[in-house]
Parts: C-alpha cells; sequence; structure tokens
C-alpha cells in the first residue's frame, strides 16, 4: 500500500456539509464572543505559563475556554510530526484547524506553539473573521529563554543533543503586525494576564 495522505478534496469528491445549527446560535447559548488568542515565541518564552494564566482568569469569570499548549497537541493529534519546517508547517495547520473547530464550538481557544512561520500564521488567521483572531507576540528575547530554560533544552542544544532549534538552527520569524506583544521579562504575569483578557473580551 503506498496511497498518500494528502489526496485533495475534489477528487474525494467531499464537500462540507451544511450544519442544521449555526455557531451564532452555540455561542449564544454560552453568552459569549468565541475567539481565537494565538500566543506565538521562542521556547521558554512564558507562551504557555500566560496561556494558563489567561484559562483560568477567563473560566473564573463564566467563560468557556480550552487551551492548546504544542507540547500536549504533539502527544497525540500530532505525535507522528518531528521538528522539520514541513513538519512544523503541519503542526500549526492542524492546530489552526481544531482552534478553528473549537470556536465553531462556541469557546474562547488559547493556543500555546512556537508557531515560528509567518505564512501559517497567516493561514491560522485567514481561518477566522476579523476581530475573531487575536495574535500574541510573546517576545521574550532569545537570551532570556535560553538562560530561564525550564526543560533543559537550550542546554542539550548545547550540547548537540537537539537540532532544529528555534532561533538557533531554526527560523522564527516574528509577528509583523500582532494584535499585541508582550515581553515577559518587562511585564508582571497577572499584569500581562489582565491587559490580555481585557484585550479578549473587547466587543
Ligand atoms: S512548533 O514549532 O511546531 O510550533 P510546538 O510549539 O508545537 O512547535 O512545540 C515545541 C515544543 O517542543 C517546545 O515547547 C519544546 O518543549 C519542544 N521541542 C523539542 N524539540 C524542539 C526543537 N527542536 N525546537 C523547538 N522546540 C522543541
Amino acid at each position: 500500500m503506498n496511497e498518500s495522505l494528502s489526496l485533495p478534496l475534489q477528487k474525494l469528491a467531499i464537500r462540507p456539509y451544511g450544519l442544521a445549527l449555526s455557531h451564532q446560535a452555540r455561542a449564544a447559548l454560552k453568552a459569549q464572543r468565541p475567539r481565537c488568542v494565538w500566543l506565538t515565541g521562542f521556547s521558554g518564552a512564558g507562551k504557555s505559563t500566560l496561556a494558563n494564566a489567561l484559562e483560568l482568569h477567563l473560566h473564573a469569570s463564566g467563560l468557556h475556554t480550552f487551551l492548546l499548549d504544542g507540547d500536549n497537541v504533539r502527544n497525540g493529534l500530532c505525535r507522528d510530526l518531528g521538528m522539520s519546517d514541513l513538519c512544523r508547517r503541519e503542526n500549526i495547520r492542524r492546530m489552526a484547524e481544531v482552534a478553528r473547530l473549537m470556536v465553531d464550538a462556541g469557546l474562547i481557544v488559547i493556543v500555546a506553539a512556537i508557531s515560528p512561520f509567518r505564512a501559517e500564521r497567516d493561514a491560522a488567521r485567514r481561518l477566522f473573521a476579523q476581530d475573531e483572531f487575536i495574535e500574541v507576540h510573546v517576545s521574550t528575547s532569545l537570551e532570556v529563554c535560553a538562560r530561564r530554560d525550564p526543560k533543559g533544552l537550550y542546554q542539550a542544544v548545547r550540547e548537540g543533543r537537539i537540532t532544529h532549534f528555534t532561533g538557533v538552527d531554526s527560523p522564527y520569524e516574528a509577528p509583523l503586525a500582532a494584535e499585541w506583544q508582550i515581553d515577559t521579562e518587562a511585564l508582571e504575569l497577572s499584569e500581562a494576564c489582565g491587559q490580555l483578557a481585557a484585550l479578549v473580551l473587547k466587543k
């Protein structure tokens, strides 16, 4: 069997089926405005920390949320993917599509992934309506991330045990027009979380 995994949809004669219940109806029942908050930045920048704080904050305010964290998704849906450019592109495509489904389900979805390539982040943005997608650049410098090294990965890179590492021997394309930017060295977590929550809840 040498069947390709990616047959074009038109070859398979698959068309989207119009669902009877609208995404607006699902959102209305939850009394909230569904959104995708997309956090991008280096490993160790503080994306997961901020994403978790934000989700707790929104949950405590009675909102329905979900957090898609790169490390978690790579343990399940994307466990077949490595760290090559091609794999990262596919990783981001899948995360964006899952986020889209969750926003259709009425949720406020927070994505925390390095997502190093502008083209894939822009493609993710295009899945959403304007104002539905909030790109957040967690812009903590590579030097600070390497100093923090919460998972010991920068050390592993120095010892040659890991390659294709973002910011070292794999590129990172910073956003050009993110809705929000935060350097976690410059701003307290609670302050950052409050500011971001205000942006997410803005009508
Ligand atoms: S992405 O580039 O495809 O968006 P993602 O955020 O899902 O990456 O996963 C990155 C996580 O994998 C990091 O948080 C880190 O824990 C781990 N990791 C393992 N190897 C690498 C590597 N070569 N580059 C970056 N992160 C790596």
